[in-house]
């Protein structure tokens, strides 16, 4: 209905536009600017460069939250880095002269590709955010295997991949004495907060982040990235409000990547199908250190998916003339899954045994290298659920055996897992006489249903019709919450909700019993139910309208925070899941359609059926994009992407999409949070990718061990 207000979207009075300026060589200096044009255009109000760019504070790459460079040095160490912002009276003002700037560089010599520096990898500094180890094993390092072992060792490879969010990144700043107001397209307006406060050197408090809405992000908006900064630098300069939306092609540059990874993987099994050791070693580009570091943690999910005696797994990162690479869907398992899934295929058919069965044969009771019991699993389910659904039984183990007319048809499975992520949450809940409530979070909606489902679980508390109570979140002075990153919003801000709604419920029922009557005065609050918009007991039934105007009050409100379980951590915490695909494979052109798709996932309990479908959906469509269409490409002599738009870069459409079937298995996670909700978003776009790569292998006989799966692979 257009009534969602995106952050490019809110309009100030007097607001001027920026415009960035981009670097067009990969490594080097700015030697200077010419200027002279660009200022003498009409409506320009100020040209910032970092000759005369505000000084930040706490200029720390470590810090995670905040990408640079910020115009703080003439240093160039990407191709597309900003190295200016136009500021003018209107939009197309700032990008004609934005145009107009001339900058002189000079050049030295860049990494641009990570085959050109793959020997000299480093390791991780901060991988996982310090969660983890870039490192692992369990068991022998390379155990002595006896005769008759059966091995896969294969390199795969997924490219560089960008978000496109519908919804560009997008920022309106403006500055009133020393405060700073924000409207930002972000995944945390919380993480926001934090950043610009301490790059400008403000108290939190000072700084408000506003984003009712977000268009997309899939981790693109889980950083502040430069421009937001930019924009803020900028209406502090021109003194009026300025709005920076950044343009399709910017998108490429300006707010993070999934790396290119090179994965090793080496497996061994005993010819009954038992797994002997497991090895996956992860090269992954980063970008130069005075930018930041980011390490896909790719081999992640292979430390936890299979039982096996010896599992080793190592992350190292090449440095590249390129922007900081960052979270994007499933970080980490998406690609890492598409190696491992690959490569447990390949060993099922070398083996001669079903990749179900193969699976189930080497399946974790618990998590074999955190040594931990998982706090609740129903992998077990998910494939049998989805082989029924899918009819898993039809198809023929041979490779090419299988035609639709002149197609060759395939079919592929993998196991999809991701983590089940917590951090502390706040929330309130006010109820006014009318029975009406409101919940509040400085949460943010970022397309999952987050709206619907804090008002749903307050509405149940409270006995309340869902149409009586609203949701206000996406603004930083509502009680705090964590990034919506990790599929971890509901697992995180959930609970809290329904805490304040507890502590509401509680003093109603207080009410009841003070205000209800003599014979409300011996009833016990734990025998009280909140039924109908009314307290229900014993004693009777006080409608919340009357219970007000006994007690003379006209608001009730209760603010609750909620974190993780003191014993959180003796649990290895995952969500699951089952992908089944059916491809047909034109053998002349080698198109590869992907014609069903049954995907069944252990989730936790589910809030709400729909939006829960809506993630489902998304992530495997997201997945389809990965395993057969999305490739960032680079220019290697000048380090720029050359598919910089999205009618180069391609992602899934409609009309790739078939019917998906998503099946929902029983389970409530006891450990994860008083809901047993586990997180969906990322979890189905993981094991999507190499479940249509073994589809396509069963459909030709042909392995593509690298992404994205293109024609010229198949006819070669
Ligand atoms: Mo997600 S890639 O953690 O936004």
């Amino acid at each position: 209905m257009g009534g969602a207000k995106y952050a490019a979207e809110f309009e100030l009075p007097d607001m001027a536009h920026a415009v960035l300026v981009q670097s067009t060589i990969a490594a080097g200096k700015i030697l200077g600017f010419d200027l002279i044009a660009a200022k003498a255009m009409p409506g320009v109000l100020v040209i910032i460069t970092p000759d005369n760019a505000e000084k930040l504070h706490n200029l720390k790459p470590a810090q995670q939250k905040v990408t640079y460079p910020l115009l703080q040095n003439a240093d160039i160490k990407f191709n597309g880095q900003h190295v200016a912002v136009v500021v003018a009276d209107t939009f197309e003002r700032a990008t004609a002269a934005a145009a107009a700037v001339r900058v002189h560089y000079r050049a030295t010599k860049a990494v641009t590709t990570m085959d050109q520096a793959f020997s000299e990898s480093v390791t991780p500094k901060n991988f996982s955010n310090g969660r983890a180890k870039p490192d692992s094993q369990i068991g022998e390092t390379s155990p002595i295997l006896p005769s008759g072992t059966l091995r896969v060792e294969q390199i795969y490879t997924t490219p560089i991949e960008h978000h496109n969010p519908m919804e560009p990144h997008a920022t309106i700043a403006h500055w009133s004495g020393e405060q700073l107001t924000v409207w930002t397209a972000t995944q945390g307006i919380s993480g926001a907060q934090k950043a610009l406060s301490s790059l400008f050197g403000l108290k939190p408090q000072n700084v408000t982040v506003i984003c009712p809405y977000v268009g997309g992000g899939f981790g693109s908006k889980g950083n502040t990235w430069p421009p937001a900064v930019l924009a803020a630098m900028a209406t502090r300069q021109v003194n009026r409000p300025v709005k920076l939306v950044v343009t399709r092609e910017q998108m490429f540059t300006s707010n993070g990547y999934r790396p290119r990874t090179v994965q090793r993987i080496k497996l061994a099994a005993n010819p009954d199908g038992r797994l002997l050791s497991v090895r996956h070693d992860v090269k992954t580009q980063t970008s130069m250190p005075e930018v930041g570091e980011f390490a896909e943690p790719s081999a992640l999910i292979t430390r936890m998916l299979y039982s096996a005696p010896s599992i080793g797994t190592s992350h190292r990162l090449v440095q590249v003339n390129h922007g900081l690479p960052t979270y994007m869907r499933g970080p980490g398992e998406s690609s890492g899954a598409f190696a491992i899934e690959s490569a447990m295929d390949e060993m099922a058919a070398a083996l001669k045994i079903d990749p179900i069965d193969f699976r189930l044969r080497n399946y974790a009771e618990r998590d074999p290298t955190a040594d931990l019991p998982f706090a609740s699993k129903a992998l077990r389910e998910c494939y049998a659920q989805g082989a029924a659904a899918f009819g898993w039984e039809k198809r023929n183990p041979a490779p090419r055996s299988m035609r639709d007319g002149h197609m060759l048809v395939g079919m592929g499975m993998a196991t999809s897992s991701y983590p089940t992520n917590r951090m502390p949450a706040s929330a309130s809940v006010h109820l006014t006489a009318d029975g009406s409530a409101l919940v509040r979070s400085g949460t943010q909606d970022i397309g999952t249903g987050t709206y619907t489902t804090l008002a749903q679980v307050a509405a149940d508390e409270l006995g309340l019709p869902l149409g009586k109570v609203r949701t206000q979140l996406g603004d930083s002075r509502l009680p705090p919450a964590p990034v919506s990153g990790g599929s971890m919003t509901s697992a995180s801000v959930v609970p809290a909700v329904q805490a304040a709604a507890q502590g509401v419920k509680a003093q109603l029922f207080a009410l009841a019993i003070s205000h209800g009557g003599f014979q409300w005065q011996s009833v016990s609050p734990d025998v009280l139910t909140l039924i109908d918009s009314a307290v229900d007991g014993p004693a009777g039934r006080i409608g919340i309208g009357q219970l007000f105007t006994l007690a003379k009050i006209k608001q009730l409100n209760a603010t609750a925070g909620a974190q993780p379980a003191p014993d959180a951590n003796d649990y290895s915490k995952h969500a699951f899941g089952a992908q089944f695909v059916e491809v047909r494979v034109d053998p002349d052109l080698g198109i590869v359609r992907v014609s069903r798709w049954v995907g069944a996932f252990d989730c936790g309990r589910v809030l709400n059926a729909k939006t829960a479908r809506s993630q489902l959906i998304g992530g495997i469509i997201y997945g389809m994009g990965m395993a057969l269409f999305e490739e960032t490409r680079i220019d290697r002599n000048t380090g720029r992407i050359t598919n910089a738009n999205i009618s180069d870069y391609l992602v899934a459409v409609n009309a790739d999409v078939p019917e998906i079937e998503t099946i929902i298995v029983d389970s409530i996670d006891p450990i994860s949070n008083p809901l047993g909700t586990k997180g969906i978003g990322e979890l189905p776009m993981v094991g999507a990718a190499p479940a249509i790569a073994n589809a396509v292998y069963h459909a030709t006989g042909t392995r593509i061990r690298d992404l994205p799966i293109r024609i010229e692979q198949l006819l070669a």
